[in-house]
């Protein structure tokens, strides 16, 4: 099933109610930029524990698939963490190129990841700029590590992401590693401040979808009558995003077209980040035919990298 494109996508979205968006369109350039932006922010815990636990664990990491493995990439962004991986890699075998496959829906991100990457002797980039589903046709033959970091799998409802990893698993082999980034259930404050940060960057990352519909498809959205609210529903696990209008007011979008009559008060979902209990993630593997080997966690037990490999019933049988 190809992707649908933006007016595709938002003549449906919108037109509905509740009213939402996706959040696939976040990441044009400048939502791109916002997101490295909020990825400094201290009140998004999710890169900096990332990065403590790639940096003590990378040689490990690396040291679970057959040296020369190629290392792929699902929704790299601009590849910040990556690197850590890439230089064990190199550790591990200098003699050996290692060859890096990011895949990302943003072009931008993309080039961001190249530009990093380039600086690294050893290393050849091959970006594929595709959603999910389709980057699952660029895994490549031969051993691979495959990333999925951050909180990326977070965005899917867990049915969703069991099932995206069921997909994922019919093309691993039994020597392939998967390595998943998931965010721990925490308390209420510390995920809604994580997604609603103080100087209002993620605010403004949340409203730079409108102004994309704005410029892509001529619509009149005045971003300053929307709200940013992050609210978390401790029972679900889960944070979601909206875009709540200030007042009753009309919004015209001519390309698809549509005009919409926003109620005061009322929201645009954008997007929702499942968070996991210990429990989740080992019924999240079961049910994705994947076997846990390792579970990598930050020194304060906010996030994890969960190391993966195909259980023995799952693997398909190799064609030769
Ligand atoms: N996938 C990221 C997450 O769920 C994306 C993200 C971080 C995000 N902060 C956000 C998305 C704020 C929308 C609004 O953690």
């Amino acid at each position: 099933m190809a992707a649908p494109t933006l007016r595709e996508d938002v003549a449906q979205t919108l037109a509905e109610t509740p009213r939402r968006l996706s959040c696939r369109w976040f990441y044009d350039a400048a939502g791109s930029l916002l997101f490295e932006e909020i990825c400094r922010l201290p009140e998004y815990y999710v890169p900096a524990a990332e990065r403590e636990i790639l940096t003590r664990h990378a040689d490990e990491i690396i040291a679970s698939v057959p040296a020369g493995a190629a290392v792929v990439e699902l929704g790299s962004g601009s590849a910040e963490k990556t690197s850590l991986l890439l230089q064990a890699a190199l550790r591990r075998r200098p003699a050996l190129r290692v060859r890096y496959v990011p895949i990302d829906i943003s072009a931008a991100a993309l080039s961001a990841a190249s530009a990093r990457l380039a600086s690294l002797p050893g290393v050849s980039v091959h970006g594929v700029c595709a959603e999910y589903e389709e980057g699952l046709a660029h895994l490549g033959q031969g051993a691979r590590l495959v990333l999925w970091l951050g909180s990326n799998i977070g965005n899917f409802d867990r049915e969703a992401a069991a099932a995206f990893l069921r997909r994922l698993v019919g093309k691993l082999n039994p020597t392939d590693r998967l390595l998943i980034g998931v965010d721990r259930r925490k308390r209420r404050e510390a995920i809604e401040r994580a997604y609603d940060d103080p100087r209002g960057v993620t605010a403004r990352f949340n409203k730079n979808i409108l102004l994309r519909l704005n410029r892509e498809l001529g619509a009149d959205f005045d971003p300053d009558a929307f709200r940013h609210r992050a609210v978390y529903d401790a029972d679900a696990g889960r944070v979601s995003m909206y875009l709540v209008s200030e007042r009753a007011q009309r919004v015209r979008i001519p390309a698809v077209p549509l005009e919409i009559a926003f109620a005061a008060g009322e929201g645009i979902h954008t997007e929702d980040s499942y968070k996991y209990s210990d429990v989740e993630i080992r019924a999240l593997a079961a049910s994705a035919g994947l076997r846990i080997e390792r579970v990598f966690s930050d020194e304060a037990g906010r996030f994890c990298d969960v190391l993966l490999r195909v259980t023995a019933s799952a693997a398909p049988p190799r064609a030769a």
